[in-house]
């Protein structure tokens, strides 16, 4: 029901110049869901989260968060409506510390009420609950480092404690785990699960261990159209979304499996390991 759905788009359309990025998307994205948008390269997924956000504009269609029509509404509106994306929103100032970083996240969702951290006891205040939001996403240890020198799968995490900071109901996360080793992407994945109490979450995730592990809904997008939704162990088995993926070209295949122990291939694998699309992660959490 609608009361459930904390976003949709309906019939929600991209074009670049005549050329078709996002292409008649309804999406339902409901509360307190780890809802996870994968599809191959060049499927429209970071488009679809450009007009969420609204850094693109809508050629056509319609986007609602809580009911109310927010399609066009400012950017800043929308962050301050509660839904936050990491990164543009939460970007670190490298030379200042990990502290300093979420403390300055915490000083923004303040905003006018600057009075407030003026005081020694705001101040105060201030610094227990960036410690808090460290401790949470593990990085305590890490508080007076200068944010640069920390390793990178830190610096995502230090990112996540920065959106934390501005408490979103709707958390954007664009391929959280990119560029991660191992041992990283599942710290990041356990971070994901952790926060996501209380809020929900949409993210652009190329890693199918993350997505099996994590995500209650699949939204799968194919040349600008949605392909399959629903469950993990349903969309796995979606014929045309095992055709997508295997249509597509090496390159973009190779992109899935990268953070995996085994060798980029055909999604839908065959076994039961955690890598494949056929995994049972246990349904909804
Ligand atoms: N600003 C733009 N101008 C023209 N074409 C674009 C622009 N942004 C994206 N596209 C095209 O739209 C399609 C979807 O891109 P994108 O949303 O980045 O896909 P994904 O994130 O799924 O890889 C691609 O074919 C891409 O080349
Ligand atoms: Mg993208």
């Amino acid at each position: 029901m609608a009361e459930d759905c904390i976003l949709e788009t309906s019939g929600l359309v991209k074009e670049f110049r005549g050329f078709v990025a996002v292409n008649d998307v309804n999406l339902k994205v409901r509360r307190g869901h780890i809802h996870a948008l994968i599809g191959p390269n060049g499927a429209g997924k970071t488009t679809c989260f450009n007009l969420l956000t609204k850094f693109l504009e809508p050629t056509r269609g319609q986007i609602r968060f809580n009911g109310i029509d927010i399609t066009r509404e400012a950017p800043q509106k929308i962050a301050r409506r509660g839904i936050v994306r990491s990164f543009q929103i939460s970007a670190v100032f490298p030379h200042l510390t990990v502290l300093e970083n979420v403390r300055i996240a915490l000083q923004r969702k303040l905003g006018t009420s600057f009075h407030f951290w003026k005081s020694d006891r705001g101040l105060n205040q201030l610094n227990d609950r960036a410690m808090e939001l460290l401790t949470a996403v593990d990085l305590a240890g890490y508080a007076d480092m200068v944010t640069v020198e920390m390793p990178y799968g830190r610096k995502r995490a230090l990112e996540i404690a920065t959106t934390l900071a501005l408490d979103p109901e709707l958390m954007l996360l664009d391929e959280p785990t990119q560029g991660m080793g191992h041992e990283d992407v599942h710290r990041v994945m356990e971070l994901i699960k952790q926060v996501s109490a209380n809020r929900t979450i949409l993210m652009v995730e190329h890693n199918m261990k993350v997505v099996a592990g994590i995500s209650d809904t699949l939204t799968v997008l194919a040349r600008g159209s949605v392909l399959a939704e629903g469950p993990y162990a349903e969309v796995a088995a979606n014929p045309l979304v095992i055709e997508a993926y295997m249509g597509t070209e090496a390159s973009g295949l190779a992109s899935i499996p990268a953070n995996d122990d085994r060798p980029p291939g055909p999604l839908p694998g065959e076994g039961d390991d955690h890598g494949s699309l056929r995994s049972n992660s246990g349904g909804a959490g």
